[in-house]
């Protein structure tokens, strides 16, 4: 008999991204499939970019403000609409008001906003709460996982502390509702084992094998900046904005990849560790040799140099580890795989391999709900849940 889906409400705050998403999980650990009902996501960026990054403090305040209103987004609530009072509303007992208000100690504008906008809805049908709760930012986390732990004790639904960079490789598991028929090679949505999958976030470069889902096996990991940090720093260097991927993308289309031969750190080393902090260094010391004018005109070159030596290290050590740990299929995660010409690239080498890659849309390659309601999803079948009052967050894995 077919099991009944999974339905999972996944809360996301660890950095600079306050999203709320409604996921429907179905099949087994050899197959899951999750698919997206809502995704809804607050990205803070235009408050952090005047600091040229995320300040914490900020970022915790911004949550704080915006999850309910995201929440109620996401369950497509109007605050006006009367017919979602819950008629057992008075009858929600002191102790678990109590443990409410415990919660919300640090946030009193979150309690009292709980309170009037959240005690009176009708208790939801989900199977599931999902937050993250490592890596990030741990008062930005404590946000998520405080909200969390209050609708958990507030509706009874069972709940799931989700490892941030799980999320980002499940997000290769999300399907958009309603886009079954859409998609043309329904394979794409099917993890053949083992894979390798390539995180590369703001805070993470690793790869890591797979030999099925919720059996990972770290192969190698960046041993100073992460990749989405080199951007944001080299964008910082070149005068762009935060963050600084996208903006080093756009410009670098402008730009001669091959201006400036940079260094591409560890790309010959056997081991799967990458290094990005020479290859910044680099540019500075190229930036300070240059005059105003000189560094105005080479923007283009500089950018499209960094992003070229960056893909290249990144391709060559992926391709060498998908040899040779023979794996089937090949999955790109995090924030920085958003980038256009990393996924042309990769996806052109790993042909000439004959292998697949597979590759979230844009939208579900930077920070969102749904990929920790996929990776919580994978745990929950594996009858896994986290308890309350020992749920906390881990800044670092
Ligand atoms: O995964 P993510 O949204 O947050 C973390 O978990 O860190 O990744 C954010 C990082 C930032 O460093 C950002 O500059 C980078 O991903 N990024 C990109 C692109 N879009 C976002 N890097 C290169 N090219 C892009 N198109
Ligand atoms: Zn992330």
């Amino acid at each position: 008999m077919k099991d009944k889906p999974t339905k999972i409400l996944a809360i996301e705050t660890s950095c600079d991204e306050t999203s709320i998403a409604i996921v429907k999980g179905e099949g087994n650990l050899k197959n899951p499939r999750v698919i997206i009902i809502k995704n809804e996501i607050l990205s803070q960026i235009q408050i952090h970019k005047e600091y040229g990054g995320v300040v914490p403090f900020l970022a915790s305040r911004e949550h704080e403000r915006n999850l309910i209103p995201v929440l109620y987004r996401a369950l497509e609530l109007n605050y006006a609409n009367s017919k979602l009072q819950n008629p057992n509303y008075k009858k929600i007992t002191k102790s678990k008001i109590q443990k409410i208000n415990g919660l919300f100690e640090r946030y009193p504008n979150l309690l009292k906003e709980f309170k009037e906008k959240i005690l009176p809805l009708e208790k939801p049908d989900f199977d599931l709460l999902a937050v993250t709760h490592k890596p990030g930012l741990e008062p930005a986390l404590w946000v998520g996982i405080n909200f969390a732990k209050a609708l958990h004790i507030l509706w009874d639904i069972p709940l799931l502390g989700v490892d941030h960079i799980e999320g980002h490789i499940c997000a290769n598991l999300l399907m958009q509702a309603g886009a079954k028929l859409k998609i043309k090679n329904q394979k794409l949505k099917i993890i053949e084992f083992p894979a390798l999958a390539l995180t590369i976030s703001g805070g993470h470069t690793q790869l890591v094998l797979i030999k099925k889902w919720l059996n990972y096996k770290l192969l190698g990991e960046t041993l100073d900046d992460a990749t989405g940090e080199a951007f944001d720093k080299t964008a910082r260097l070149l005068n762009l904005s935060y963050p600084g991927g996208p903006e080093i993308q756009k410009i670098a289309k402008m730009g001669n990849p091959n201006a400036f031969n940079f260094p591409r750190p560890l790309i010959n080393s056997k081991d799967y560790n990458f290094s990005f902090s020479g290859l910044k260094t680099s540019i500075l010391y190229t930036v300070q040799k240059m005059t105003k004018t000189e560094l105005k005109k080479n923007i283009a070159n500089l950018a499209a140099s960094f992003q070229r030596a960056v893909v290249e290290v990144l391709v060559k050590k992926t391709i060498r580890a998908a040899k040779e740990y023979e794996v089937k299929q090949v999955l790109l995660a995090g924030g920085v795989s958003a980038n256009k010409a990393l996924r042309n690239e990769l996806t052109i080498a790993l042909k000439k391999e004959g292998l697949e890659l597979s590759m979230p849309e844009l939208i579900l390659c930077t920070d969102n709900a749904a990929m920790i309601g996929a990776a919580a999803y994978l745990h929950f079948k594996n009858d896994e849940t986290s308890n309350w009052k020992t749920l906390k967050a881990v800044s670092k894995n």
